[in-house]
């Protein structure tokens, strides 16, 4: 049987976060935290959790501390071992040690499929994990994981769903199809942000298990909605030559590229912290009256 195991995770990181601005005018918005840790360390802890061990980052100019993050600080951890501070100083290492990361360029912004097709020659001939860094999902089982197993028992590309309300769908990949296992739809129709008439309301969020004619079938699509090469359209052409199944995942996402939802990912993430929980309710309380 071909390799059904997920080793490599592909993180495309080369957006500006024009959404953030003026945060992210300097700052990489991948690198803004939640609570205390950039939005792309939980990105990276999901994949590796889910089995991967390289992370390719796909990223442009001006992103290169998003590297570093992932890099030992060689400096920080001599200051912390002389200041005694040796849980962080582990704590430092242990993010350096995460995974294998490897990082190409996007030169220019020609989309997510671009982005994508960026990575191929590092993931060469092997399925992989697609990660956005705007979802971040909360779950028991981590949501790529519960997308690699699927993968696993099926062999078909596997995409993230979660309803969302019906005014909801332009904002997102709108997939449809039959049901074939609890939580486990055969895709058969997938549009990019439907102005009108969605086929459903099951969104693609930013997690997908894919084989690697994903990348041949990427160098085919020509550019859709925004004039850009779109990962939607290279997916709705794989679930009409082979199968794609979405799969609606459990547990919790949080939109982090928005600024309410990446609020209430700060939130949701600082009342799940033993030494924030009781203050930040007692300040919630005061700040509602
Ligand atoms: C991208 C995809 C879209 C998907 C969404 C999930 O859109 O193009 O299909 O539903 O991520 O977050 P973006 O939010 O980057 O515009």
């Amino acid at each position: 049987m071909e390799n059904r195991t997920i080793r490599k995770a592909v993180i495309p990181a080369a957006g500006l976060g024009t959404r953030f601005l003026p945060a992210t005018k300097a700052v990489p918005k991948e690198l803004l935290p939640i609570v205390d840790t950039p939005t792309i360390q939980y990105i990276v802890a999901e994949a590796v959790a889910a089995g991967v061990r390289d992370v390719i980052l796909v990223v442009a100019r001006g992103k290169e501390s998003i590297v570093d993050h992932f890099d030992i600080a060689a400096e920080l951890e001599a200051h912390l071992e002389r200041t005694g501070k040796h849980e962080l100083k582990k704590q430092m290492r242990s993010i350096a040690q995460m995974a294998n990361v490897i990082t190409v360029r996007q030169q220019e912004p020609l989309g997510l499929g671009h982005a994508v097709l960026c990575a191929r020659d590092v993931v060469g001939d092997e399925p992989f994990v697609v990660m956005l860094g705007d979802d971040v999902i909360d779950a028991k089982v981590p949501g790529a994981k519960q997308l690699a197993d699927c993968y696993a028992r099926h062999g078909l590309g596997t995409v993230a769903l979660m309803e969302v309300p019906r005014e909801e769908t332009p904002m997102y990949g709108i997939a449809a199809g039959s049901e074939i296992e609890p939580r486990t739809v055969r895709v058969d129709r997938l549009v990019e942000k439907p102005k009108q008439d969605p086929p459903s309301n099951l969104a693609v969020i930013g997690r997908y298990v894919l084989p690697p004619r994903i990348f041949q079938v990427l160098e085919q699509v020509h550019p859709g909605v925004g004039g850009e090469i779109q990962l939607t359209d290279a997916l709705a052409v794989l679930a009409r030559e082979e199968g794609l199944l979405g799969y609606r995942f459990e547990g919790d996402r949080y939109d982090a590229g928005d600024r309410l939802g990446y609020l209430k990912a700060n939130l949701a993430f600082a009342l799940k912290r033993p030494e924030l929980a009781g203050p930040l309710r007692e300040l919630m309380k005061e700040m509602s009256r």
